[in-house]
């Protein structure tokens, strides 16, 4: 029997894009169906046996999310917290979490991220590859607006952040899989234009080296972190429920 993984949520970043629904609030605390954003991911991990989550917030929301999510006892979850200081990109807030990780493979979810799938059988992919990167990917109408990778054939040479002209029809969503020897990638990482340290980029790292495979979702998978993504991932999980969270709160 495999070691269960760990996961890691990223909440940080601004929400400007949310504004100003996001002005006294994070972003990941607002509705998605009937829960607060950052449950969704939390409880698809949980779901997937995943249980010991770090969450990563700005020092700004960290008291509104602990106060949401305290321990994590309410959702089966044993909960640690790390601090992004400055909104540094999703590969900078991944960093934070090395001592967390304790040199094991595990699981990041974007706190934004509404999906249909029940990842159990990804994670038990994962575990079998034993090391190395595993993304996940969905067909969407707007790449541009993602993460997208580049194909030759079938396999991924490339992954390029929120392109222009996009090479294929496919968003990264926002669920990795990595062995420790991301730190390592992300240690050497540049910020990007905007500033940022990419996970594309991150990605990119292990394509190179040739440890990059990929899933692709089955069911229904959203963005919450536009307006346009907010509203379609709320009509998406409207009638969304998680079996454990229902037989904890039946009134729910
Ligand atoms: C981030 C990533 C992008 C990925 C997306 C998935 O974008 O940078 O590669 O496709 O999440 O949700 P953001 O939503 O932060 O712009």
């Amino acid at each position: 029997m495999k070691q269960p993984l760990s996961g890691i949520v990223l909440a940080g970043g601004t929400g400007s894009r949310l504004y100003p629904l996001t002005k006294v609030t994070n972003k990941h605390l607002l509705p998605v169906g009937r829960y607060p954003m950052i449950y969704h991911p939390l409880l698809r991990l949980r779901e997937a046996g995943i249980t010991r989550i770090a969450v990563v917030t700005s020092p700004e929301h960290m008291g509104d999310v602990v106060n949401l999510l305290g321990s994590g006892s309410d959702l089966g979850l044993d909960l640690t917290y790390r601090v992004q200081d400055e909104p540094g990109g999703i590969a900078q807030a991944l960093g934070l979490c090395e001592n967390f990780a304790r040199e094991k493979p595990f699981l990041v979810a974007l706190g934004d991220n509404i999906l249909q799938d029940n990842l159990t059988s990804e994670v038990t992919i994962f575990q079998r590859q034993g090391r190395g990167a595993r993304i996940l990917l969905k067909s969407v109408p707007d790449p541009q607006c993602y993460g997208v990778p580049q194909f030759n054939g079938d396999k991924i040479t490339r992954i390029i952040e929120k392109p222009e002209s996009p090479p294929s029809e496919y968003a990264v969503t926002g669920l990795y899989f990595y062995d420790a020897k991301v730190f390592e990638y992300i240690r050497n990482l540049s910020p990007s234009r905007r500033g940022e340290y990419e996970v594309s980029d991150l990605n990119t790292a292990y394509v190179k080296d040739d440890n990059l495979t990929y899933g692709i979702l089955n069911g229904w998978w959203g963005d919450a972190g536009t307006i346009e993504g907010w509203h379609q991932a709320n009509e998406l999980a409207q009638s969304l429920q998680y079996p454990f969270f229902k037989q904890k709160f039946p009134n729910q």
